[in-house]
């Protein structure tokens, strides 16, 4: 890091990576250093638009960059693990885009390399670094909503027609890019274990799943009934119901508001996020903090949880037979 700024190259000049350079050149001590596409025409005008020094024709001519403090991966789930696989080979800390890898086995491949290596790696599971876990956790901390026993999230946008979606090879489907923001949902507010789980989807002509509903009893008399869709605009509301009352988080995609309702639903209270400039901030701030400390994954998305993320989904696409051609190989490295 020089002159106390957090350099930030990002791979991959897609939508996500608008997101993250507008996000970095509102961050005081960021800045949104270098862009890599395939394309170098892509490339330049992405870092014209976006004010972005360096700019890069391939993933891997970044990864010779010496200034870059962190690679933020920002490719489809299917092109994660080759790009995080080299930077991590020549001790890039990495900060990759959710869903973390095609599967658990690359998953696992990958943190091993981490490791291994010693260098820091993180998920961009952008809701865990956000204020808004703390402020809910607190709530069912202090006893507010008693014991908690229902946890409802649905997450859905109108995105089918979408190839990350639809397309087996760019590991598509509702779950990885959708469902994955619920299951977390349950993970980070209920740290019971799951004791069971039952499944449904409805898939797309190419045999990825398109909506999918998921119920999960915990340890503790707990249920959860989480719902993704890339069919239709989902209502995006997260439940958190206790004995005493109950928690609306309203989206489970980027939290806004948080309302408290006690015994019979009645309103107690209504929380709001801190001004944020996307929400997005929180994860590379996560990021340059845990690396400041010298360690090697940050405390708000431990990579075992990532990795338990990884396995849960491997085991809900098993049962609905969606397969990607990744889960045909075994990874290691
Ligand atoms: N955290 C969030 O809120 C959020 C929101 C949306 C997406 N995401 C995640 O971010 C990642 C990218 O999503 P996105 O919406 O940004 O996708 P996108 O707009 O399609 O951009 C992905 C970029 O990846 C590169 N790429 C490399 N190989 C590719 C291939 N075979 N097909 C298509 N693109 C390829 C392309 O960049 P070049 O052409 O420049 O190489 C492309 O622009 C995914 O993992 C997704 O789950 C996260």
């Amino acid at each position: 890091m020089q002159n106390n700024t957090f350099k930030v190259g990002i791979v991959g000049a897609g939508w996500i990576a608008e997101k993250a350079a507008i996000t970095l050149n509102g961050l005081p001590g960021f800045q949104c250093y270098a862009i890599a596409s395939r394309s170098q025409e892509k490339a330049d005008s992405f870092a014209s638009c976006w004010g972005v020094k360096k700019s890069y024709g391939s993933y891997s001519a970044l990864l010779e960059d010496p200034d870059v403090d962190l690679l933020y991966v920002a490719t489809p789930h299917s092109h994660h693990f080759d790009i995080t696989r080299e930077a991590l080979e020549k001790g890039i800390p990495c900060l990759v885009e959710k869903a973390f890898m095609a599967n658990r086995n690359q998953a696992q491949a990958i943190v091993d390399l981490s490791r291994r290596r010693k260098v820091f790696l993180a998920e961009a599971i952008w809701t865990r670094y956000q204020p808004a876990v703390e402020m809910v956790r607190r709530i069912i901390r202090e006893g507010r909503i008693g014991q908690v026993r229902l946890i409802t999230a649905t997450l859905g946008y109108s995105m089918g027609n979408k190839e990350r979606i639809f397309r087996a090879d760019l590991c598509g489907g509702a779950l990885l890019d959708l469902g994955v923001y619920a299951l977390n949902f349950v993970r980070m507010f209920c740290d019971r274990p799951f004791l069971s789980m039952d499944s449904q989807c409805v898939k797309t002509d190419t045999g990825m799943d398109l909506s999918n509903a998921i119920s999960i009893v915990l340890e503790g008399g707990i249920l959860a009934n989480l719902q993704s869709s890339a069919a239709c605009v989902g209502d995006n509301i997260g439940v958190i119901a206790g004995t005493e009352g109950n928690i609306i988080i309203d989206n489970i995609n980027n939290p806004q508001t948080i309302r408290v309702n006690g015994p019979d639903r009645v309103f107690q209270e209504e929380l709001k996020v801190p001004k944020q400039i996307t929400g997005y901030e929180y994860q590379f701030v996560a990021c340059r903090d845990a690396m400041a400390q010298g360690l090697l994954e940050p405390p708000q998305m431990p990579l075992e949880e990532t990795l338990y993320i990884m396995e849960l989904m491997d085991g809900l696409r098993a049962r609905w037979g969606v397969h990607y051609p990744m889960d045909d190989i075994n990874y290691t490295v």
